[in-house]
């Protein structure tokens, strides 16, 4: 993979008096938090607990009404540090060979570069066999299968994923999550979010919970599952808490 390790890290996230307002409501509410280099985040919490706006805000989709995001001490992160993928993946209208070429063209890669790199990635994940298809025709999984692996051709040191297998097949499903952890096992950190309770026990290093916009607990996941801070995670462990 094209890298930008030479780069500084741009890690940790951090998040300190955090508010997203729209017409007066607050939407989401983070007292501080901090996303931390190497480790594997799942931003968790039931349908419209925010998770989907805590993402676009780290990622610099939308701005705060309040409060900071910033990387690493003094540093700016280039567009690439920093990747998403969204819950329904965005592809072009093209191959899937062409969709690599395209992210690899704008990290500006070569000809020849572009195309070995592109191999190189799509084989690794399962996808080699597909290139010269048109991406429209994927099925749902293979389609977040190259989204994924789009994001991560220019090398970030940062991947987003908003809810990543949501409607997905078992099989489908694992086959991402197998993924995910092949790319933390490289190097790459990710925040991912999900109200998937028996995923994010399978994949979190560290725990986001949110409810009703608040970010609730931050805590490294066997204590969130073992001792949860608060009734509202209580309740969603329990599935008690529905919304
Ligand atoms: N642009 C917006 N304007 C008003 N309300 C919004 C906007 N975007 C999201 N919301 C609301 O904010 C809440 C959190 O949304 P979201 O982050 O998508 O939740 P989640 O991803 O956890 O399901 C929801 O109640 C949603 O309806
Ligand atoms: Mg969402």
């Amino acid at each position: 993979m094209t890298s930008v390790t030479s780069a500084p890290s741009i890690l940790p996230l951090t998040l300190d008096r955090v508010a997203y307002e729209v017409g007066g409501r607050r939407l989401v509410g983070v007292e501080w938090a901090t996303i931390a280099k190497g480790r594997k985040t799942v931003v968790l919490g039931p349908n419209g607990a925010g998770k989907t706006l805590f993402l676009r805000l780290c990622h610099g989709l939308i701005k705060p009404s309040a409060g900071t995001i910033a990387f690493a001490s003094g540093i700016r992160p280039a567009p690439q540090q920093h990747a998403m993928v969204f819950q329904k993946p965005v592809l072009l209208r093209r191959s899937v060979a062409a969709n690599l070429h395209h992210a690899l063209a704008l990290a500006g890669l070569g000809y020849f570069e572009r195309r070995r790199t592109s191999r190189l990635i799509l084989n690794r994940f399962g996808l080699g066999d597909l290139a010269d298809r048109p991406a429209r025709v994927l099925s749902g999984g293979e389609q977040q299968r190259l989204a994924i692996a789009r994001a991560v051709a220019v090398g970030p040191e940062l991947l987003f994923l908003d809810e990543p297998v949501s409607g997905l097949d078992p099989s489908a499903m694992r086959q991402i999550e197998e993924m995910l952890v092949a790319l933390h096992a490289d190097g790459l950190t990710w925040v991912m979010t999900t109200h998937d309770l028996a995923q994010a026990r399978r994949l979190a290093d560290d725990i986001l919970f949110f409810h009703a916009g608040r970010l609730l607990e931050a805590a490294p996941a066997d204590r969130f599952f073992a001792e949860p801070a608060t009734e509202e995670a209580r309740a969603f462990l329990e599935s008690r808490l529905f919304w």
